[in-house]
C-alpha cells in the first residue's frame, strides 16, 4: 500500500482502533467459539470490543490455523487492518537446530544464516509475520537457564551471531521474503543479579554499553524490525519504562525506527518493580519510554484512552506508534495479501525439505565441543568393540531443548535408535540405568507434563531397580560404556536458574559405578548451560557436549562418535570449576593484584583460598580427533598509525592423522587505558580445515576501530599506547605479539 493510502488509513481510525493496535494477545482470545473468549478476556481485564480490535497475535502458528482466525477477525474489521502474527521460533520450528548456546560453539555465523533462512521458511509456510529471535543476552553466569538461549559471553561473537540470525530470518522482507525478527531482550538480561531469573540488572553505563549492548546494535544494524524490552531493571529503572534505553539509546542514537514491543506482561510488572503505582501509571511510562506494543496485559487496551482524555498522553504519541506497526505491516504486504505465506500446501513441502534437516546435522556436529578424549578413546571403530549405550538420554526423544515449544518431538531419533542403524546386534546393547530426575517436584508445576505413567512409590522403586540391574550387567557385558546424561529439559531456559549445576546425584552415581567395572566411558552430556563437572569429569574418559542438539542430535552425536564427523566445536561460555567462581567470564579486568603477577605475598592477591580463578573448560576451548599448531605469529608492523591497519598472520599445521576444523582466535589486549581494559578481548576469528600435514597461512586485520571503547570521559576511541596480540585455537594456549599505536 501507498504510504500516502497508509496514512489515510490511520487518520480514519478512532483512537479506540489505534489502541487496539498497540495490543497483543495469545491465541485462547482469537477462539471462533465467542464464550470461549470470556474466560481469558475476563481473566485479563480486558474489554471484549478492545479483543476484538487487537492488532497482533502472541504464539499462535499454522497456516491453516493462522488463515482461519485471520479471515475471521478481517470479516468483522471496520478497519480491515491484518493481524500479526508472532512466535518464540527461536533455533527451529519443525526442524529443530542445537541451542544457541551450541551454536555459537560452531563458531559459524555462515552456517546459521543458512539455518535461519531454512527456519524462515517453515515459520513463513505457517502463517508467521514476526518471531520473538535473535536472542542474543550477553550470558556471564552459568546460573541463569537462559544462557540456553545465548551465543554466548562474548560481545564480538554475539554481534556476528546476531546480523547472521536477523539476515537469515528476514532475508529480503520487502520481496515478501523472510519472516521479520524481534532482537531481545533488550536489554543486558542475562546480567541478572546471582543468576537468578527476573533477577536486578545493575552495571555501569560503560559495562553495559562496553560488553552487552553490542549485540543488540548488531541486529539493529542488520535491519531489525522488532526489539523487544526485557524484564529487568536497567540502572534502576525497568527496561520497559526505561526512556533512556529505548529512546535515547535505542531511538535516538543508534536511529531504530522499528516496533518495541514488551516482553510477556511487562507493562503490568511495572507496579511490582515498584515503579508505578497502578496500570494508569505503568501504561504512561510504557508509552512515555517508547514501547509500541503491549504483550499480554491490559494496560494498554483500558488505559492509554483516559490517558488521552486528560491530556497526558498525546493522540500523536499514540498516532506514532500505530504508525510503525502498520509501517511493519505495509513492509510484510498483509494489505495486500493478509494470509502472506500461509499454506498447507507449502508448509508441507518444507516440513519435509531434506535440506533443512542436511543443515541441521551439520550445524548440529560443528555445535558439539569434545571436553576430554583420554588416550584417543573416541573415535570408536564400529563393531570393533562391544558398546553400551547407557542412561536416561540413551533412548530418548526429549533433545531440542526448552525452547522448541512448536516442534514435535515425536519425530526425533534417538541416540539408540541410531546407534542401532550403525552397530550390529552382536557388538549394541542399550539399557537407561536411571530417570533423568529422581524427583521432579524441583521443576515446578510443570514437572507433572513429564512424569510419564501414573506409578505408586514401590512401582517406582522396583522399576529403578530393575533398570539400574539392566544397565549394570549390560555395561558388564561391553567393552565400552557410552553413558549420556544430562539436565532434564524444565532444569534449563526460562524460570530455569539453578544454583547447582553438577549432575543430580543419582547420575553421578551411576557414572561411578559403571567406572567400577573398569571399562572406558564416554560420556554424553545434554544440558543448555555450562555445568560443574569437576567430580564427573575424572570418572570419563571422553566427554563429549551434545548441548540439547535439536532435531539431529542423535545422528550428529553418533557420526562424532564413530568418526564420521571430526568434532570442531570450541565454548563460548567457559565451564565453570564451581559454582562459587560465577559469573565467570575470560573479557576480565586484571585488577590491582592478578594473581598471575602480583609481587604481593601470595595470600594477598585476587584469588579465593579454596578454588582456582580459572574456569574447568575456557572460552574458546574444545579438542578434535586431530591436533593442530600454530607457530610464525608476525605483524605487518609493530607501530600502527590511527589511519592505518596491521596484518596479522599466522601458521597452522595439521600435525594429526585426520583432516579436520580448527577456530583460529585473534585476540588483543590493550595494556594502560584511561579506564581498566579487560586482559583478553576477542577482535575476529575463523574455521580452518586442514588435511593430515597440511600448512596454512591465516591472515587478520585489526584497524583502529577495533580498538575503541569507551574511555573515561564515555567518548567511544582508541588511546594510544601498547596492546598485545593473542592467536590461537582456544582463549589460553595463544601465541603472542605486540605492537604500538601511535
Ligand atoms: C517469555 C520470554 C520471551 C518470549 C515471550 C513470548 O516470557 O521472556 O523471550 O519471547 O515471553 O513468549
Amino acid at each position: 500500500m501507498q504510504e500516502e493510502k497508509l496514512k489515510e488509513l490511520l487518520d480514519s481510525l478512532t483512537l479506540k482502533e489505534k489502541i487496539g493496535q498497540l495490543i497483543q494477545l495469545s491465541g485462547d482470545f482469537y477462539s471462533e467459539d465467542e464464550a470461549l473468549k470470556v474466560g481469558p478476556a475476563g481473566k485479563l481485564g480486558i474489554s471484549p470490543e478492545m479483543v476484538d480490535l487487537s492488532g497482533s497475535v502472541l504464539n499462535v502458528i499454522g497456516a491453516e490455523k493462522t488463515k482461519q482466525i485471520q479471515e475471521s477477525y478481517l470479516k468483522k474489521s471496520r478497519h480491515k487492518i491484518p493481524l500479526l502474527f508472532m512466535a518464540d521460533i527461536i533455533y527451529g520450528y519443525k526442524t529443530v537446530y542445537p541451542i544457541p548456546l551450541g551454536m555459537g560453539a560452531a563458531w559459524d555465523p555462515g552456517l546459521v544464516k543458512e539455518s535461519y533462512e531454512a527456519i524462515s521458511d517453515e515459520a513463513k509456510a505457517s502463517g508467521l509475520h514476526v518471531t520473538f529471535s535473535p536472542m542474543v543476552d550477553l550470558v556471564r553466569d552459568a546460573r541463569w537457564g537462559r544462557c540456553l538461549e545465548s551465543p554466548g559471553e562474548d560481545p564480538v561473537l554475539n554481534s556476528r551471531y546476531a546480523k547472521a540470525m536477523v539476515e537469515g530470518f528476514q532475508k529480503n522482507l520487502s520481496e515478501n521474503e523472510g519472516i521479520a525478527s524481534c532482537v531481545k531482550h533488550f536489554a543486558a538480561y542475562g546480567a541478572a543479579e546471582a543468576g537468578r531469573e527476573y533477577n536486578t540488572v545493575d552495571m555501569s553505563e560503560r559495562r553495559l554499553r562496553e560488553e552487552y549492548l553490542p549485540s543488540y546494535k548488531a541486529a539493529v544494524d542488520a535491519g531489525c524490525e522488532m526489539v523487544m524490552t526485557s524484564f529487568n531493571t536497567v540502572d534502576g529503572i525497568p527496561a520497559t519504562a526505561n526512556q533512556w534505553l529505548m529512546d535515547d539509546v535505542l531511538r535516538k542514537e543508534w536511529g531504530f525506527d522499528g516496533v518495541i514491543i514488551t516482553d510477556y506482561a511487562a507493562i503490568a510488572e511495572l507496579i511490582a518493580h515498584g515503579v508505578a503505582a497502578d496500570e494508569k501509571e505503568a501504561s504512561l511510562l510504557a508509552m512515555n519510554a517508547g514501547v509500541d506494543i503491549d504483550m499480554k496485559t491490559a494496560c494498554y487496551s483500558e488505559q492509554l484512552q483516559p490517558l488521552v482524555e486528560e491530556g497526558k498522553i498525546s493522540e500523536k504519541k499514540i498516532d506514532e506508534a500505530v504508525w510503525r506497526i502498520l509501517k511493519l505491516k505495509n513492509k510484510l504486504g498483509l494489505f495486500e495479501n493478509p494470509f502472506r505465506g500461509a499454506s498447507p500446501q507449502k508448509e508441507a513441502e518444507e516440513f519435509s525439505n531434506p535440506t533443512h534437516h542436511a543443515l541441521a546435522r551439520k550445524l548440529t556436529e560443528e555445535s558439539m565441543v569434545l571436553l576430554k578424549n583420554e588416550d584417543k578413546i573416541l573415535p570408536l571403530v564400529p563393531n570393533d568393540k562391544k558398546v553400551a549405550l547407557i542412561g536416561p538420554y540413551a533412548d530418548s526423544k526429549s533433545l531440542i531443548g526448552l525452547w522448541a515449544v512448536h516442534a514435535d518431538e515425536s519425530n526425533n531419533k534417538t541416540i539408540q535408535e541410531v546407534m542401532a542403524e550403525t552397530l550390529d546386534k552382536e557388538h549394541f546393547r542399550c539399557a537407561k540405568g536411571c530417570d533423568i530426575l529422581e524427583d521432579l517436584s524441583p521443576l515446578g508445576d510443570f514437572g507433572f507434563l513429564f512424569a510419564g505413567a501414573p506409578e505408586s512409590d514401590e512401582e517406582k522403586r522396583a522399576r529403578l531397580a530393575a533398570e539400574h540391574q539392566e544397565a549394570m550387567e549390560t555395561a558388564d557385558w561391553a567393552d565400552v560404556i557410552v553413558l549420556a546424561l544430562g539436565e532434564h529439559v524444565l532444569q534449563s531456559g526460562e524460570a530455569g536458574s539453578r544454583t547447582n549445576l553438577r549432575l543430580p546425584e543419582h547420575q553421578q552415581k551411576l557414572l561411578e559405578e559403571m567406572k567400577s567395572l573398569g571399562k572406558p566411558i564416554v560420556l554424553l552430556l545434554v544440558n543448555g548451560r555450562p555445568l560443574v563437572l569437576s567430580e564427573t569429569e575424572p570418572f570419563a574418559d571422553a566427554i563429549v557436549e551434545m548441548w540439547f542438539p535439536g532435531s539431529e542430535g542423535a545422528a550428529a552425536v553418533c557420526n562424532i562418535l564413530f568418526g564420521k564427523a571430526n568434532p570442531s566445536g570450541r565454548l563460548t561460555m567457559g565451564f565453570p570449576e564451581t559454582e562459587g567462581q560465577l559469573p565467570l567470564y575470560y573479557r576480565a579486568l586484571n585488577t590491582g593484584r592478578p594473581l598471575a603477577t602480583s609481587t604481593h605475598s601470595s595470600r594477598f592477591m585476587s584469588r579465593y583460598t579454596d578454588c582456582s580463578n580459572d574456569p574447568k573448560y575456557p572460552f574458546g576451548y574444545g579438542l578434535s580427533y586431530h591436533t593442530s599448531v600454530l607457530s610464525n605469529l608476525k605483524l605487518s608492523t609493530d607501530r600502527m598509525k590511527k589511519d592505518s591497519c596491521i596484518t596479522v598472520t599466522v601458521t597452522i599445521e595439521n600435525t594429526g592423522d585426520v583432516s579436520g576444523c580448527d577456530v583460529v582466535q585473534l585476540y588483543t589486549r590493550d595494556f594502560v587505558g584511561s579506564v581498566a581494559r579487560p586482559i583478553l578481548e576477542l577482535k575476529d576469528f575463523c574455521r580452518v580445515v586442514t588435511e593430515p600435514g597440511e600448512k596454512k597461512q591465516i591472515s587478520f586485520v585489526i584497524t583502529e576501530e577495533m580498538l575503541r571503547f569507551y574511555t573515561k570521559n564515555m567518548t567511544f576511541a582508541s588511546e594510544p599506547g601498547r596492546f598485545g596480540v593473542y592467536v590461537g585455537l582456544n582463549s589460553v594456549d595463544v601465541l603472542k605479539a605486540e605492537f604500538e599505536l601511535i
